[in-house]
C-alpha cells in the first residue's frame, strides 16, 4: 500500500531525509518513531502528497507521488501535526466543508458517516471552538477520512491530549487500522509499542531500526548492558573497564559502581573481570542488566556517537 523506496528530502544544506526505504501493507499499524527532528512531518507531508521528495520513489497503493499526486491525494487521508480547523465553524459545516474540496459525493451521509466512525455523531451541530483538545482532534480524523481513504498518515495524532483522550484517540486508531493502512508517527515509545504492529525508529532522517514493537526489545538485548562493582570509591575503573575490548559507553554510576554495554556478539565479562583484578580492585559484583525498549530507543537516538 506505501512504497518508500530511498527517500530524501534536503532544504538546502540540511537533508531532513535520508534515504528512506520502507513499506506498509493493509491492516498495519506501521510506527514511525524518533526524537524532534528526526524528519517523521518532512516524511508524511512528502507521501500525503503535499511536498515533493528531492530524490527517490514513493508510491501509495500503487499511484507515485509526484507524476500522480492528484491520485494520491484521493487515497490519503492526512492529519497534520496541527490540524487547520475553523473556529467559526459547526462540526458538521466544517466536514461538509472539507469534504467538497474533495469532491466527495452524498456528502451529509458521509459527515454523518465519518462521525460516527470518530464517535462524534451527537456533536455535529457543536461550534468547533467550543470542543475539547480530544474532540477536535476527533474531527482531524474525522476530516482525514471524509474521502475515504485506503492509506492514513497520522501525524503524532496525540500530542497534546490529556491522559483520557490519548486512550480515547489510541483506540480509535487500532480500530481505524483494520480497515486501513496507517503511518503514524509519534515520540512516544510506550504509544508505538501500545498501538503498532510494526516500529520504525528513525533519527537524523535515517532507519536505524525496524521491526515489531516485541521483537525489536529482544533483538537489542543482543547490546548487552552490565552493571559492575567494585569496594572502596573505585577511582579510575571506568577508564580501565573502557579499554577492554568490545566494551562501549561505561558510565560511571555512584562511587565504585559502574555501567558498560558491550558491542552486539561479543561478551567481554572475563575480560573486564581479570582487567579489574589485576588491576588490584576488589570485584563485588558483575552482573547483566536487561533493556527495556526504552533504554534501546534512546541508545539508537543518542545525540553523541
Ligand atoms: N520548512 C523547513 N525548512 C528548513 N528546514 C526544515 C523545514 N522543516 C523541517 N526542517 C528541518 O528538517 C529536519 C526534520 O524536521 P521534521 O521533519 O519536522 O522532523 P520531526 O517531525 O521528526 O520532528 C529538522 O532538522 C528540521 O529543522
Ligand atoms: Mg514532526
Amino acid at each position: 500500500m506505501i512504497r518508500v523506496e530511498g527517500l530524501t528530502k534536503d532544504y538546502g544544506a540540511r537533508l531532513a531525509v535520508d534515504h528512506l526505504t520502507f513499506h506498509a501493507e493493509k491492516g498495519e499499524i506501521l510506527g514511525f518513531l524518533g526524537p524532534n527532528g528526526a524528519g517523521k512531518t518532512t516524511t508524511m507531508r512528502i507521501l500525503s502528497g503535499y511536498m515533493p521528495p528531492t530524490s527517490g520513489k514513493v508510491s501509495i497503493a500503487g499511484f507515485d507521488v509526484v507524476e500522480q499526486s492528484l491520485d494520491v491525494r484521493k487515497r490519503v487521508g492526512y492529519l497534520p501535526e496541527t490540524v487547520p480547523l475553523y473556529q467559526d465553524m459547526t462540526v458538521f459545516e466544517y466536514l461538509k466543508f472539507m469534504g467538497n474540496l474533495r469532491n466527495v459525493d452524498d456528502i451529509d451521509d458521509r459527515v454523518e458517516d465519518v462521525l460516527e466512525m470518530v464517535h462524534m455523531e451527537e456533536r455535529i451541530d457543536s461550534y468547533i471552538s467550543s470542543l475539547s483538545k480530544g474532540m477536535r482532534q476527533r474531527v482531524g480524523l474525522a476530516q482525514a477520512l471524509i474521502h475515504n481513504p485506503d492509506v492514513l498518515i497520522l501525524d503524532e495524532p496525540t500530542i497534546g491530549l490529556d491522559p483520557v483522550q490519548i486512550i480515547e484517540v489510541r483506540n480509535l486508531i487500532k480500530e481505524l487500522g483494520k480497515e486501513h493502512t496507517i503511518l503514524l508517527s509519534t515520540h512516544i515509545l510506550s504509544e508505538a509499542q501500545q498501538i503498532c504492529n510494526r516500529v520504525l525508529i528513525i533519527n537524523k532522517g535515517k532507519i536505524v531500526a525496524e521491526d515489531t514493537p516485541q521483537r525489536l526489545q529482544q533483538h537489542l538485548v543482543g547490546v548487552q548492558r552490565f552493571a559492575l562493582q567494585v569496594t572502596g570509591d573505585g577511582e579510575g575503573i571506568a577508564d580501565l573497564v573502557a579499554k577492554v575490548p568490545g566494551v562501549k559507553q561505561v558510565q560511571a554510576i555512584r562511587d565504585g559502581q559502574i555501567e558498560f554495554e558491550t558491542q552486539p556478539g561479543y561478551d567481554s565479562r572475563p575480560q573486564v573481570a581479570r582487567a579489574v583484578i589485576e588491576a588490584n580492585y576488589d570485584l563485588l559484583e558483575l552482573r547483566a542488566i536487561s533493556m527495556s525498549l526504552e533504554d534501546i530507543f534512546l541508545e539508537l537516538t543518542r545525540e553523541d556517537e
